[in-house]
């Protein structure tokens, strides 16, 4: 007998403006990154899921473990949708640092679910793999916004809103980032509470920001469609002032800004929901590994956008 697995890769993201806003109604401007989630489902005796990087297993029969329960209800929402009994045996790898902001569980998510949907040929509509990752991503973080699926499933660079309205952007050329990670986890739905609460403190103020946020991610992706990278990093930064004012950065984020534009970066902001996790920081594109040295006591690597979305294969 042949054994088929039914692989899928969903890439994680960088948040480059809107994070948070983007909750509250406000455009962000989100690329998908090289490194991402991958999964890889058989059918076997009974259902069974096992992440690699938590070291943890579900078979069915047993208590599932709580990190696990999200992909288990994806599992079960699949079979019953599709009307499928047959027993799927899953293995989840991510090669993305867990809680740091880059999409860890929203691209194990649509992995988890692309993979599924491949394996029981039930074809892989875009919008059904966002819809059902979504689910296991509520059970995780309460209240997403969705911008993470989205661009795990979509890939490229977009600017999201919760309202269902998107839009590609193209690049002027390749950009590079440096991904700087402050290796301090966090929980991103505290984060989502913490940031909304400003909302009841000052409501016309908040209101104004979401809106000028918005503003703000437009006015980058059009920046970046110009390859205007110096009057983008201004936006960076800018962005991560109001953030850190409004509670959601912290010293080791703060502190890795401020070095970012002494080694000369055109600008750098936390990425995703801060209190730790991961920065970003924009590099003279033609000294970008050079600025990526000066990183050398961190975890930092550069990436470039776009990349892919969401593929799939079989092994
Ligand atoms: C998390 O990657 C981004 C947040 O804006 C939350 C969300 O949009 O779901 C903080």
């Amino acid at each position: 007998m042949i054994l088929v697995e039914a692989c899928a890769f969903s890439p994680g993201k960088v948040i480059l403006l809107g994070e948070h806003f983007v909750v509250h109604g406000a455009y962000a401007l989100v690329g998908a990154i090289e490194q991402g989630s991958t999964t890889k489902s058989s059918y076997s005796n009974v259902d069974e899921i096992v992440s690699e990087d938590l070291n943890l297993s579900w078979r069915e029969g047993q208590p599932v473990p709580p990190q696990l329960a999200p992909y288990k209800k994806a599992l079960e929402a699949i079979k019953k949708e599709f009307g499928s009994s047959k027993n799927v045996r899953s293995s989840i790898k991510s090669g993305l640092p867990l809680s740091a902001g880059l999409g860890s569980s929203s691209s194990t998510s649509v992995s988890f679910v692309a993979s599924v949907l491949k394996l029981l040929d039930v074809g892989l509509e875009q919008d059904k793999v966002f819809e059902i990752a979504m689910e296991s991503e509520k059970m995780i973080h309460r209240n997403p916004s969705g911008v993470d699926v989205f661009i795990g499933v979509e890939g490229g660079l977009h600017l999201f809103r919760r309202d269902g309205s998107r839009k590609k952007v193209e690049l002027a050329g390749p950009l590079k980032l440096i991904v700087v990670n402050t290796g301090i986890s966090r929980s991103t739905s505290d984060l989502i509470s913490r940031f909304s609460s400003y909302r009841k403190l000052f409501p016309a103020y908040f209101d104004g920001l979401v809106k000028a946020s918005s503003h703000v991610a437009m006015l980058g992706s059009d920046y970046l469609s110009r390859g205007r990278y110096e009057e983008f990093g201004l936006l960076l930064n800018y962005q991560h002032a109001i953030l850190s004012f409004l509670g959601v950065s912290c010293k080791a984020l703060d502190d890795i800004v401020n070095s970012s534009i002494e080694y000369g970066a055109l600008g750098a902001k936390l990425t995703g929901a801060g209190g730790g996790g991961c920065a970003i920081v924009l590099p003279e594109q033609s000294s970008a590994e050079e600025c990526l040295r000066r990183f050398d006591g961190f975890e930092a690597f550069l990436t470039t956008l776009p990349s892919r979305g969401l593929r799939t294969w079989t092994e």
